[in-house]
């Protein structure tokens, strides 16, 4: 081939691309568009680049040069369809092979979607909700629950006091009391909310978190109905196949007093373990007298959780505070 064919060539090319392009609706996907100006262009470039090494060696700097131009405006060509394709408008503009752009509503926070859920299924089982407040007095929060007047959680290095006699409550058990005053029994509530206490901020632990109080108050009722309840509870949340065991623990306000674990796997790689996901026990003689009712003829169950630690046994989180981190990635795992 001679110098003035060559150049010819490039140019005949590059014109028949732009020529190809500009034809195109708008509307054509980019992807197809590409398919064409392949099937105009491949074999007749790969047969100009062939043909740079057949020219005489005084013709190759200009022809090479030809050969770069070309591609640099084919690749306008294209560059300039797509801009185009881009700026037409309406329906012309929709590329049906595009994902969607999923528009985000935002959701309820996982801590919140759990204890919507545990309050659900105690509502089938005849509970409503109660509530108490967050700032709380020592009497409702340590005194009529039974707490000896030197017990270790009524330090200020453990409770934060907000004068002499208030304090932001550290648990919800108070709400007990509350209750047994206001309603006569029977009583089966549940009582959600927010607690305080002098803790640090670490893996199992935050110094604000949520609580789920629970309370039965009739008479006749024993700890058969407190271990079954919480056992239906724990076989409807996290499925007939999660075990749970009961083990004795210590309150001040019930007597006697246990735990409930359930056997989760954290997602650590350390597999199956127990964990405590509450505290219950018979409702204390001492308590059910101090909220004006009749020990003696009324008995009861209560239990305390906390929804963040559920959480975490529920879906394998084993740092609560990504509970509490706001980060998006995290929470919208969660969004329903
Ligand atoms: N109030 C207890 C706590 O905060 C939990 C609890 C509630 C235990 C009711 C027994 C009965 O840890």
């Amino acid at each position: 081939m001679i110098l003035s064919d060559y150049l010819a060539q490039a140019e005949a090319l590059a014109r028949d691309c732009r020529a190809l392009l500009d034809r195109l609706e708008s509307a054509t996907r980019l992807d197809v568009a590409k398919g064409q100006l392949n099937a105009l262009k491949d074999d007749r470039l790969a047969a100009l680049q062939a043909a740079l090494r057949t020219l005489p060696a005084d013709d190759r700097r200009a022809a090479g040069a030809a050969f770069n131009t070309l591609k640099t405006s084919i690749q306008e060509a294209l560059d300039s369809f797509a801009t185009r394709q881009v700026a037409g408008t309406g329906a012309e503009r929709f590329d049906g092979t595009m994902p969607g752009r999923g528009t985000w509503r935002g959701s309820l926070h996982p801590v919140t979607l759990v204890i919507d859920e545990i309050c659900e299924i105690f509502r089938e089982l005849g509970f409503t909700i109660a509530l108490g407040p967050e700032a709380e007095t020592e009497w409702y929060n340590f005194g009529a629950l039974n707490f000896p007047a030197d017990h270790p959680a009524m330090e200020l290095h453990d409770t934060l006091y907000l004068g002499e006699d208030t304090l932001l409550r550290t648990h919800t058990s108070p709400v007990q009391v509350r209750t047994m005053q206001r309603f006569a029994p029977p009583i089966r509530v549940l009582a959600p909310g927010q607690v305080y206490r002098r803790d640090f901020f670490d893996a199992t632990h935050a110094p604000a978190f949520m609580q789920l109080e629970g309370l039965a108050i009739d008479e006749g009722v024993s700890f058969v109905d407190l271990k079954a309840t919480l056992a239906e509870f724990a076989r409807r949340f996290y499925g007939a196949t999660r075990r749970v065991r009961f083990g004795p623990s210590y309150f001040p306000f019930v007597e006697p007093g246990a735990q409930m674990d359930v056997e989760v796997d954290l997602g650590d790689g350390k597999g199956l373990r127990w964990v405590e996901i509450l505290g219950c026990g018979m409702v204390h003689p001492n308590v059910i007298e101090a909220a004006g009712l009749d020990s003696e003829q009324y008995t009861g169950w209560a239990f305390g959780m906390g929804p963040a630690r559920i959480a975490m046994s529920r879906y394998g989180v084993n740092d609560i505070r990504t509970f509490y981190d706001s980060d998006v990635r995290f929470l919208e795992q969660f969004a329903r």
